[in-house]
Formats: structure tokens, C-alpha cells, sequence
């Protein structure tokens, strides 16, 4: 399998490829995903709830982070590395570039990933960027603004909030972003901001319209603790191992079969 690379992904969005894309943590899952030709993992900061048992992803660290984007690197080869930015490590300019610093150059990520389009993450985004470590924006139902949402809430369903969306979309794709994560938003804005920007934008609850899906591995797997969220599904049900539930639900990206009208907000 030829690696996946940063200009690579913009390629299958002009091609119209889906963009499979899983959260992995640990090294013997990252290399399940590698083994499954999953095109990029992402070393979320979901892990602070799915790992770590918090309640929100606001306790991880970005010691935290490098720890497990350093045990994902190991199982890696053809598939593409990007790790979150962790709470707060976006607090300003210089904090910005020392995480992705730490990200790329300790953790052996190819690309990071940032909550929100407010000024200073512009700005961040663009001194990222510049210095050559490529961006992930991530819009929508930013987990780290639990509080200002008021709980884990679909955003941009109406029209003001949904046109807010689409703007911060062209925002961090002229600051210089390269990958934008969507999430949480009705489908038909989902469709409009993958058809608003020329970098692909990978949904999580976004619907079906959009260049790629990611999921959190657990919830795929069947096995987070609690409610399965609506907007997943679980791949291992009916299966006889977690190679067999990664390999369905790549194929069930590609085929544009996942998600369903079940998955997705109206
Ligand atoms: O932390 C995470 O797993 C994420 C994805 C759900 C997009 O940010
Ligand atoms: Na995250």
C-alpha cells in the first residue's frame, strides 16, 4: 500500500474518494488499522474519556498526548498520523507551536488537529502552517467547548449558526488548514460546507456528503461504556473479529453505505 500522504488526501476529495479515517491510542490498534488500510488515524483527545474514563476531554494533557501519538507511530506505516491538540494547548501562538512541535517531533505525528476558527486559532493555524506542519481544523461540536455549548449538542442547526459554520470553514481553509473534521451538524450543512472548501472534510455526525468519515475506535468496536452515540455504529455486532469490523466499516465508507439516514441529524 502506497503511503497516504497530506496532498494525497486533497487528491481523493478531487477524485472522489471517501477518506476512511478511525481514532486509534495505543500501539496493537494502530496497527489493526494499518493492517486494515484505514487511511488515516487520528490520536484524539477522546481518549481522556474513552481511555481515561473522564466525563469530557478537558483533563488530557499534552504529555498525554505525546505518550499515545509515540505508541500509535509504532503500528503505523501507510497510514496517515494526525493528533489533537489537547485542551488549552491552543491557548495562544507560542503554545500552538510548541504542542505541534512535541506532536510531530516527539510523537511522530504528520499532521495536528485544532478546535475552532476564533482569531487567535487562525492565527495559530498559519504559524503551523508556515512552519510546515500541516493542519487539521475542527468545526462544529468542538468537544473542548462542552461548557460554552452547555453539554454535547448538535451545532449550526439554524440558519445564522449554520452560515457561521460554513464562514469559519473558508476561514481556516484560507488560514491554511489542510484537513477539516466536522461534527455534529445537520446533514444538509454538512453538504454545504464540504462543497464550500477545496480541502476535504471528514464528518463524524455530519451525514453523508462529506469526503471521509472518522468514528472513535470503542464506539465501533461496540464497546465504549454507556450509550453507544446515535451517529455510530457498531461494526464488531455480527462479526467475528476486529479485523473484520475495521475492514466492513472502510468498506462501508468507501461505498458511501455508512452513514445512514440513522446516523445523521436532520
Ligand atoms: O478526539 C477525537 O476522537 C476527535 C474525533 C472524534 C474527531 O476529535
Ligand atoms: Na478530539
Amino acid at each position: 500500500r502506497k503511503p497516504v500522504t497530506v496532498p494525497g488526501l486533497r487528491a481523493m476529495k478531487g477524485e472522489g474518494r471517501r477518506i476512511v479515517v478511525l481514532t486509534a491510542y495505543d500501539y496493537s490498534f494502530a496497527w489493526q488499522l494499518e493492517t486494515a488500510g484505514v487511511d488515516v488515524a487520528l490520536v484524539g483527545d477522546s481518549l481522556g474519556m474513552v481511555v481515561q474514563g473522564h466525563a469530557s476531554t478537558l483533563p488530557v494533557t499534552l504529555d498525554h498526548m505525546v505518550y499515545h501519538t509515540a505508541a500509535v507511530a509504532r503500528g503505523l506505516s501507510a497510514t496517515l498520523l494526525v493528533s489533537d491538540l489537547p485542551f488549552m494547548s491552543d491557548r495562544d501562538v507560542p503554545h500552538m507551536l510548541d504542542a505541534g512541535a512535541r506532536l510531530v517531533g516527539e510523537g511522530g505525528a504528520a499532521m495536528v488537529k485544532i478546535e475552532g476558527a476564533a482569531p487567535h486559532i487562525l492565527d495559530g493555524i498559519h504559524a503551523l502552517a508556515s512552519r510546515a506542519i500541516p493542519v487539521c481544523a475542527h468545526l462544529g461540536l468542538t468537544p473542548q467547548s462542552v461548557h460554552k455549548f452547555g453539554g454535547f449538542r448538535i451545532q449550526g442547526r439554524e440558519q445564522e449558526a449554520a452560515d457561521r459554520v460554513v464562514a469559519e470553514a473558508k476561514a481556516v481553509e484560507q488560514a491554511g488548514a489542510d484537513l477539516l473534521v466536522l461534527e455534529g451538524v445537520p446533514t444538509a450543512l454538512g453538504e454545504r460546507v464540504t462543497r464550500a472548501v477545496g480541502i476535504p472534510v471528514i464528518g463524524i455526525g455530519a451525514g453523508p456528503h462529506c469526503d471521509g468519515q472518522v468514528l472513535v475506535l470503542q464506539d465501533m468496536l461496540g464497546i465504549t461504556p454507556g450509550k453507544r452515540p446515535k451517529f455510530s455504529k457498531d461494526f464488531l455486532a455480527g462479526r467475528d473479529s476486529v479485523a473484520a469490523a475495521l475492514a466492513a466499516y472502510a468498506d462501508d465508507v468507501r461505498s458511501g453505505a455508512f452513514p445512514a439516514p440513522e446516523h445523521c441529524f436532520s
